[in-house]
């Protein structure tokens, strides 16, 4: 079975824990892409009569604006149902580093405000240690762009600001992301702790402690990992 099958495996199958009149977190990237069609061809059929949904970016807002599933704001309702998102990695503790897609702001925003996240990926997003594949993004504003890179640069980290073409590429918060590569992250607590304290660092990419349900799709079937 080809990747984007066990995608779009992965992202309908969460979609079975959504229930009419829930409040939904929308999330962003190529897999969390076919729980937000999957969704949205249900209320097209009358199948979630009273769901609100608060998409994690503008890419997945007009994603959910072609089913018309009706949107609303953290400000109009703060406490969430479900969110379904993808992740970069995660980890055997259900940690996670997330936003290679760019939206990692909105998307830990979204989650924190959950009572259930929902993960949906391939096997191949599975990791014994998280920074195993993927970089850590992390979100700064331009202004800080110089003395955030030096801050990371002295934490270890090899860090490449992030580009859309020839320019930085801009977050919907019209942030910069710097990703990090670290040799290792033994201890990602206390790292995300680190990157927190400097002046000018907006989020970062360890969604630590958030997720709830993984939903892992691998060429034998698609699994369901609960906490
Ligand atoms: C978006 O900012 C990311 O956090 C995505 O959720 C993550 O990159 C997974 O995306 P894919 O499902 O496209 O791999």
């Amino acid at each position: 079975m080809d990747v984007e099958t066990l995608k779009r495996l992965a992202g309908e199958k969460a979609v079975e824990f959504v229930k009419p009149g829930m409040v939904i977190g929308l999330g962003t990237g190529s897999t969390a892409v076919h729980a937000v069609r999957k969704i949205g061809r249900m209320w097209q059929a009358g199948e979630l009569p009273g769901i609100v949904a608060i998409p994690t970016s503008e890419v997945t807002a007009r994603e959910a604006e072609k089913f018309g599933i009706p949107l609303t704001t953290l400000n109009e309702q703060p406490k969430v149902d479900i969110t379904i998102d993808g992740a970069d990695e995660i980890d055997p503790h259900f940690d996670l580093i997330k936003g290679l897609g760019g939206a990692l702001l909105r998307e830990k925003i979204v989650a924190a405000a959950s009572r259930r996240m929902v993960v949906v990926s391939d096997y191949r997003k599975q990791v014994t240690q998280l920074g195993a594949r993927a970089p850590v993004p992390v979100e700064v504003i331009p202004f800080a762009q110089r003395p955030v890179t030096d801050y990371l640069k002295s934490l270890g980290a090899c860090v490449a600001l992030r580009l859309d073409g020839a320019r930085p590429f801009l977050t919907d918060e019209q942030n910069i992301i710097l990703d990090c590569t670290f040799e290792s992250i033994p201890d990602p607590a206390q790292l995300a702790q680190t990157i927190r304290a400097q002046p000018g660092v907006v989020e970062h990419g360890l969604f630590l402690g958030l997720a709830t349900d993984v939903i892992l799709a691998t060429p034998d079937g698609v699994e369901w990992l609960k906490k």
